[in-house]
């Protein structure tokens, strides 16, 4: 049973790990009523109710019901996709493209009917195929389908400068664009702590090191956890992004968002730095990059481009 409030409506698809810890978030910090939808829906109902029986002890006012049937989501103001595969022993990359796309294709065909007004936020993996996938399969405006990836890798690279600088995270202003994986591009060039100038605090060999521990911050997750990947700090990078489209901020983050010409580059959805609220991608920021991030930028695209064509190739008409 849905008990009615006053809040805006979230699904998130996918009740595992990112999912369900982002719809915590969401209850813990009142952001939004969540509905969890899982293709295995006594996981959605179990844990929806578990984080119910949460609600004497925080005091939370949001509620959430965990289900498998998607008329439960109808009129969601955001729907959230972490609903997905991670890749498994004998697996290629191939194999988990192709399945993760069969689960994208098959979320849509289920939310895009209950919520066609909603705003989607993607998260599966691989996530810059994934979310330039959804758009050429939902035919929404570019400003209503974007993904996450830029909000946990900044995430991980000002938790490497707090390290490096012994600072705190509040006071440094960074930013990693691009795609979220490994040809990411954090820009210690413009990062700032206290409004200083990194590069002003550290040495060269230093800023390797929070470079390298960004990139790497996801695969270290990994190699420790042994049975999954991250989620606690994936489901913060979304509960973050929902929070800035309930409530806008004018925050600039990075958003895997449509460009249609800025940086030189169309077409394609990447990792850039852009203004969320109430419409979605409210604005796309295009910084003061020099010649060499643009064309790592460009290499990028162009290899998003690559791989989408690729997948459509092999899936032919079964993705359309
Ligand atoms: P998980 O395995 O814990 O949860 C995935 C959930 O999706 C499972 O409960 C599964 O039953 C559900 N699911 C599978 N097919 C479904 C369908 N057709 N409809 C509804 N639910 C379905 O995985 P986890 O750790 O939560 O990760 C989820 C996805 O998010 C993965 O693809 C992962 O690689 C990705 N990810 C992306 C990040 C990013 O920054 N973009 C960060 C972390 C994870
Ligand atoms: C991460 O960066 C798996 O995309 C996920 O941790």
């Amino acid at each position: 049973m849905t008990v009615p409030t006053q809040y805006p409506k979230v699904t998130i698809v996918g009740a595992g790990n990112v999912g369900a810890n982002a719809a915590l978030l969401l209850l813990l910090k009142e952001v939004a009523d969540v509905v969890l939808i899982d293709v295995v829906d006594g996981v959605a109902r179990g844990k929806a109710l578990d984080m119910m029986h949460m609600r004497s002890n925080e005091h939370f006012g949001p509620t959430i019901m965990g289900t498998g049937d998607y008329a439960e989501t109808a009129s969601s103001d955001i729907v959230v996709v972490t609903a997905g595969i991670p890749r498994k022993p004998g697996m290629t990359r191939e194999d988990l493209l192709e399945t993760n796309a069969g689960i994208v294709r098959s979320v849509l065909a289920g939310a895009l009917p209950a919520s066609p007004d909603a705003l989607y936020l993607f998260v599966t993996n691989p996530l810059d195929v994934m979310v330039n996938l959804a758009y050429d399969l939902a035919s929404l405006p570019p400003a209503r389908l974007f993904g996450m990836g830029g909000v946990l890798d900044t995430a991980r690279f000002i938790s490497a400068i707090a390290a490096e600088t012994n600072s705190q995270p509040a006071d440094i202003e960074a930013l990693v664009i691009g795609a979220h994986g490994e040809a990411m591009l954090p820009l210690p060039r413009l990062a700032r702590v206290q409004g200083t100038p990194l590069s002003d605090l550290v040495d060269a060999a230093a800023i390797e090191r929070i470079v390298q521990a960004t990139v790497q911050g996801g695969a270290a997750v990994v190699d420790a956890l042994k049975t999954g990947s991250a989620f606690y700090a994936p489901a913060s990078s979304i509960a973050e992004m929902v929070s800035d489209m309930l409530n806008p901020c004018g925050r600039v983050l990075s958003v895997c968002a449509r460009l249609e010409g800025q940086y030189g580059i169309e077409d394609v959805h990447m990792g850039v730095p852009a203004v969320l609220g109430r419409k979605g991608v409210e604005r796309i920021v295009e910084l003061p990059l020099n010649t060499e991030e643009i064309a790592e930028l460009k290499n990028s695209a162009k290899s998003i481009k690559a791989q989408l064509a690729d997948l459509l190739q092999v899936s032919g008409s079964r993705m359309r």
